[in-house]
Order: C-alpha cells, then sequence, then structure tokens
C-alpha cells in the first residue's frame, strides 16, 4: 500500500438516473475503499465525473429537444445529488465533455498518432440522404440476422447480445427511410500493436483478480481487434486534424481518459501537480464485469501508447451485476429502482449496508431482494449492532449517570472482551486489504455479536459492581465498532460517535485507534437514543406492489 491513491468508479452515463443496479458494484465498495484508506492514513482522492457523449445521448437529446449540451448538464447535476444523497463523496464529480478532458483526449491523440499508433482507412457506414448524416451505432434499427429479432440497434442485439454489423431491413431512426451506404474516412487504433506488452502487464500485475485475467489473455490469444475510435456525429471531442472535419471521437476513447483529467484539474485546483501524485499513488478503477474489456485492455493499451506518462492501474476491483428480486434489472422494462425513489423510503445507510453486505468482491452476480433487505437491517443492522450500541450505552446513562466508571472485578471473560477489541482492527484490515468488503463489514458485525453476548453473560443489572468493568469495555467496543463503521455507514458512525460524547470528529480518528481502550473512566457520554428504526413489512409489501414491469 502507497501512502497515496486515486480512487475512480465508472463513469455513469449521463442519460437517465442512477438505479440501484448501478451502486453494488462500483460508486460503493469504491466510497467505502476511499474512507477506509484515509483512515489509514493515506492521502487519498476520489474522482469520478458523467460520462457525456455517445450516439445514445444525442439521440435521446434530439428527442426531447434539448441540446445534447443542456441535456448532459441536467443528469450531471442529477446524479451528483443522488450521489451525495447515498454519501458518496466524491473529490470531483466533473463531465466528459469538460474543456479539461477534451485538451487532454486532444493531446493523447496527437501523441498516439505521432508514435504511429493510429492509421486511417475508408469504411462503408450508414449514410440517411433525407437527413443528410452518417448514421453509426444506434441510429440504424432492423432486423438481427442472428435470432431474428426485430427493432433492434445495429450496434447490438439486446434480444441474443451479438453486435450485428448486417443488420436486416436497416432503417433510420430518425426518418423511417432505407439508408444507402455511403464510405468515410475513420481513425483506428492499433490495439493488435499491444498484445504483447498487454499480456505481459497482466501477468506482472498481481493485483488483478485472477479469474478476470484469465479470460481477458484468453481475448488476446483470439486474436484482438483494432478500435475505430471516428464517429461521423456532431456530439463529441473534435479529432484534432485538418482533414477529419466534422468528425468526432469514440465516447470510449475519451471517456476513461477523463479519470486522468479529473484528477489534475482537482489537484491543481489544491496546488498538486497531478501527474506526479498519479504515478506516485495506487490507482484503483472500480468497475462492473460489463466493461471488463475497455479497463483491461484498451484504457491499458492507450496508457502504454503514450510511453505511460500516467502509470496503469495497479487495482481494477471488477464486481458483478444486481439483479432485482431475481430478475434481472431493466430500464427498458420498467424493472428498476431509482436511487432517488429509495431514499425516499429508507435511510442511505441502510442501502449502504445491505449492498455492502451482499456484494462479494468477485465476479459473481448478487441480487436485491426486499424481504431480505428488510430481515438483514432488522436483525444484523438493528437487532443486533444497533442493540449492542444503545442497551450497553443506555445502561451506562442509566445506572451510571453517563460516566464511564472505573473497571472493577476484571474476570476472564473481561480480559477476552478486551482481547477483541485489541484485535478487531488487524482483522478488518486482512479483509479491507484483499478488497473483501463484505467480508469485512460481516467481521464488524460478529465483533458486535460478540459483545451482546458478553454483555448477557456479564448481566450487569444483576450487580452494580461486577457491571463497571462490563460498561467499561463495552463503551469502549461502542467506540470500536463507530471507527470501524465509517468506511460502510458514514452516518450511523458519525451518530454513534455523538453519542459516545468524544469531542474531536470522527474523521480525525485514524484506522488503528479502533483497537485501542480510548474510552477512559470519567469520560462523559453525550445524548444517548436509539439508532434505527426497524423496516416495516407492510412498507416492503408496498414497494413489492410499487414494481410493477411493463
Ligand atoms: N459509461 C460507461 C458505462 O456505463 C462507463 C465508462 S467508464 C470509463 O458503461 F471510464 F471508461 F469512462
Ligand atoms: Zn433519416
Amino acid at each position: 500500500m502507497r501512502d497515496k491513491a486515486l480512487i475512480t468508479s465508472a463513469l455513469p452515463y449521463a442519460n437517465g438516473e442512477i438505479h440501484l443496479g448501478h451502486v453494488a458494484s462500483t460508486y460503493l465498495p469504491a466510497d467505502v475503499t476511499t474512507r477506509y484508506l484515509r483512515m489509514k492514513g493515506v492521502e487519498a482522492y476520489f474522482v469520478c465525473a458523467s460520462d457525456d457523449y455517445g450516439t445514445p445521448i444525442l439521440i435521446q437529446s434530439e428527442r426531447e429537444k434539448k441540446t445534447p449540451q443542456e441535456y448532459s448538464a441536467h443528469w450531471n447535476k442529477r446524479d451528483l445529488e443522488d450521489f451525495t444523497a447515498l454519501s458518496i463523496d466524491f473529490d470531483l464529480f466533473s463531465r466528459t465533455s469538460s474543456k479539461e478532458n477534451a485538451e487532454f483526449v486532444q493531446y493523447v491523440f496527437d501523441k498516439l498518432n505521432k508514435a504511429g499508433h493510429i492509421y486511417h482507412k475508408e469504411i462503408i457506414q450508414y449514410y440517411c440522404t433525407i437527413d443528410k448524416k452518417f448514421l453509426p451505432d444506434r441510429y440504424v434499427q432492423g432486423t438481427c440476422p442472428k435470432c431474428g429479432a426485430k427493432d433492434q440497434y445495429s450496434d447490438l442485439c439486446e434480444k441474443c447480445g451479438s453486435v450485428p454489423e448486417d443488420i436486416i431491413d436497416p432503417k433510420c431512426i430518425l426518418c423511417g427511410q432505407t439508408p444507402i451506404m455511403k464510405p468515410t474516412k475513420h481513425y483506428f487504433f492499433h490495439l493488435k500493436q499491444f498484445a504483447k506488452p498487454l499480456e505481459s502487464w497482466l501477468d506482472s500485475n498481481t493485483n488483478l483478480q485472477s479469474d478476470i485475467k484469465k479470460y481477458v489473455k484468453n481475448w488476446i490469444k483470439e486474436g484482438l481487434v483494432d478500435w475505430d475510435v471516428t464517429r461521423d456525429i456532431t456530439w463529441g471531442v473534435p479529432i484534432p486534424l485538418s482533414d477529419a472535419a466534422g468528425k468526432v471521437f469514440y465516447g470510449w476513447f475519451d471517456n476513461h481518459l477523463a479519470y486522468i483529467s479529473t484528477t489534475t484539474k482537482l489537484l491543481s485546483e489544491r496546488g498538486i501537480d497531478g501527474q506526479e501524485f498519479w504515478n506516485s499513488a495506487d490507482i484503483y478503477h472500480f468497475i462492473g464485469k460489463d466493461i471488463v474489456y475497455h479497463h483491461y485492455l484498451f484504457l491499458p493499451a492507450i496508457r502504454m501508447g503514450i510511453d505511460s506518462e500516467y502509470k496503469l492501474p495497479d487495482y481494477i476491483p471488477t464486481r458483478g451485476h444486481l439483479s432485482l428480486q431475481s430478475k434481472k434489472i431493466s430500464k427498458s422494462r420498467n424493472w428498476y429502482i431509482g436511487l432517488r425513489d429509495f431514499l425516499k423510503a429508507y435511510p442511505a445507510d441502510y442501502l449502504r449496508f445491505y449492498l455492502l453486505f451482499i456484494t462479494p468482491y468477485s465476479q459473481d452476480d448478487l441480487n436485491f431482494d426486499l424481504d431480505d433487505f428488510a430481515a438483514r437491517i432488522n436483525s444484523e443492522l438493528i437487532g443486533n449492532l444497533g442493540n449492542f450500541v444503545n442497551r450497553s450505552l443506555g445502561f451506562a446513562v442509566r445506572t451510571f449517570g453517563g460516566i464511564i466508571p472505573e473497571p472493577a472485578h476484571h474476570d476472564s471473560r473481561d480480559e477476552e472482551a478486551r482481547e477483541e477489541i485489541t484485535q478487531i482492527a488487524g482483522e478488518i484490515d486482512a479483509h479491507m486489504a484483499l478488497h473483501h468488503t463484505d467480508r469485512a463489514l460481516k467481521r464488524l458485525i460478529k465483533f458486535s455479536a460478540s459483545f451482546n453476548q458478553y454483555f448477557q453473560y456479564k448481566e450487569p443489572w444483576k450487580d452494580r459492581e461486577a457491571a463497571r468493568s462490563c460498561i467499561f469495555y463495552s463503551a469502549n467496543a461502542v467506540h470500536s465498532i463507530a471507527l470501524a463503521l465509517y468506511p460502510f455507514m458514514p452516518n450511523a458512525a458519525g451518530r454513534i460517535w455523538r453519542q459516545l460524547g468524544i469531542k474531536q470528529e470522527i474523521t480525525s480518528k485514524s484506522w488503528n485507534q479502533l483497537s485501542t481502550i480510548s474510552i477512559k473512566p470519567g469520560h462523559k457520554l453525550g445524548d444517548v437514543y436509539p439508532l434505527f428504526k426497524k423496516v416495516d413489512m407492510d412498507d416492503i409489501e408496498r414497494q413489492k406492489t410499487a414494481l410493477k414491469e411493463h
């Protein structure tokens, strides 16, 4: 672990609201990791941006009679509000359409071009003579030649998942006419040239998930295809060549470069040299498994193509897809829950807890189930963790006036309790170091369960003298819980912290303090009240009814 870190999470398309499917695999694990690394004393920054370019965004803005600038600005603002409501705290949430990114993208292209990694050739594209436009990607609909599904886009058949280049009965989506075929000059990134260096990079980077590495290396074996980085549309970063007037970059050429341009923008505002920082930091790109190809091949190849002026990622934590009530999430079929709507019904911390609890560090898919959500919150979070915090601090208030007593009559069970506190930081660390955020959270829940048993065993209500050590160690365990919980549930952790009555901010504390006996005899607690409210089962039924496919 380096003493600096730069964390990104996959850039959301500026094309519709953030829903539960987005947050589980990337934004939450990235946010938790950033908070954790900071507590470990690492200088960590967390950046993101809206992914503003691409034909779907252009087409949708045209449908809504907005400029693509306005349209994407709307979603950029909305996304940031929704992320903020979930306590996803980016240091900067920029846009791929920012001036800084455009400049950087053009700089990278120039450098690749001069180094011989770019070539051009004529290709044949659909062209609409009525709209007087080339029709890339989603601009053409037709019948999939593979599976026969009607009304599929030429860049993706949603039925069979293939990319039907020779779509049957193509139609311009703007006017419905049959397009003609017309030659146009496109620029290609020579991805094939990077097969060998990519392979050695994959071999040498032992931080990458090995099962993913395996199939990425298989893709290399099967043969890489050069990337067409040109689009004949008006919305995108212009290609900086005199004979490429009217052409822009494909969105996947510019979007991941915003990881870098957003970082340098953020850091320059703070008087830090972005490039120097980048190259001395651990670089993390959190992604979902649908964009492995782009992040394990395309992105590193482009960085290599500019002489690794900005170093390649150290970590690409990749996680699986979320389904909802055991069915695939689909915006078009209305089978999804918007983040904003969910946060109207339940606190952000509940969603963070549940998703982090069920999301492994692997490509395995996971399922959001409303009954399971209610059960986990009510039993693990409230019945276990919330209960321990409240019963121990509540007892301290009622019996000792909120003043932590001097421990007396130490027995072996008290010794065990002390021992557990001194071990817990390292045990959670072991999971976090391997990116197993779910196991780390479960370890913490186990810690609180064990202290519930301790409390039960000690029966402090029976003997005021014997209660002293129980309350002393319990208060210290609550202190540990607050600190360890902070990366996962920052709001709840802050509330526990205030109940403990500690003057300094929780964010000023470091990770290893969670294994110290910091609450001393004589310490005065703050106001103590129940932390959480149970999830109501009638409410869950209402949520289920509201969720209707169409
Ligand atoms: N917008 C893309 C998606 O949702 C992700 C872009 S991540 C980037 O699939 F880094 F490559 F920009
Ligand atoms: Zn047309």
